[in-house]
């Protein structure tokens, strides 16, 4: 997926602001090195470098990249995919925010991680957990088939009881695992969802007519203004699933 990585740092600024708490529970230490995977335009990246530890940005988008290389030209910043990417040294821990549920192939991912940290290495991280967005995904879809559309879903939100044993078949013991709702205020009060949809949500439309896409966006918008729309702002029905795990074997 192509990214849009000024409408990212301009309206939806929460995803990364919303990740400074995760980073206080990675608490990174002077020295240790650490993998940020997903890095997308490098703020917490940033911040892990700024408490002392050897930071590595790894993120799959070439837009994005370009954005934190702008933003923050001392990172060390690699175009890599999550499901293969290899370093000669390995990593304290790896730290990931809202990255995870965009890789279909999960299990590769925990391999991947697990095979990237040093033994005793952590894992900590958050992504979309089961029901994240279902307003939202539940109305574009009916509006989607009502214009004659087949829509696959393509975002992987586990629950708990699925994603964990993954982690343990890998080697990893789950020190914490919690899956909370997380209602988000999105930044504009006027095109808020719309603005959400076109750049999280491009895939919904990769087929998609402009005229119907424009139709369905107001239908979704008329649908959703009753239960997401409050005291005159809109916010997406996000549940988060935040995991701290540790490399055992
Ligand atoms: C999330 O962070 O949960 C998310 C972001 C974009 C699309 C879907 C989910």
């Amino acid at each position: 997926m192509n990214w849009d990585s000024d409408l990212y740092t301009q309206k939806h600024s929460f995803v990364y602001q919303y990740g400074e708490g995760l980073l206080d529970l990675l608490n990174p230490q002077p020295a240790e090195r650490i993998l940020d995977l997903g890095c997308g335009s490098g703020e917490l990246t940033q911040q892990i470098a700024d408490r002392g530890a050897q930071v590595v940005g790894i993120d799959s988008s070439a837009e994005m990249l370009t954005k934190a290389r702008a933003q923050f030209p001392a990172l060390e910043l690699h175009q890599m995919d999550a499901t293969n990417f290899s370093f000669p040294e390995k990593f304290d821990a790896i730290f990931s925010n809202a990255v995870l549920h965009w890789v279909p192939d999960y299990e590769a991912v925990v391999r991947q991680m697990a095979d990237a940290l040093k033994p005793t290495g952590r894992l900590v991280i958050e992504f979309g957990g089961q029901h994240n967005v279902a307003a939202i995904v539940g109305a574009v879809t009916r509006h989607l088939t009502a214009y004659g559309y087949t829509f696959r879903p393509f975002w992987f939100f586990p629950s708990i009881g699925a994603y964990t044993p993954v982690l343990e078949r890998n080697g990893f013991a789950v020190r914490l695992a919690q899956h909370y709702d997380r209602n988000t205020l999105l930044s504009d009060p006027e095109t808020g969802l719309t603005d959400w949809i076109e750049q999280f949500g491009a895939y919904f439309f990769e087929d998609v007519r402009p005229d119907d896409k424009a139709a369905i966006l107001e239908k979704v918008n008329a649908d959703l203004r009753p239960t997401l729309f409050r005291d005159g702002r809109w916010y997406a029905d996000y549940k988060r699933l935040r995991i701290i795990a540790e490399r055992t074997v």
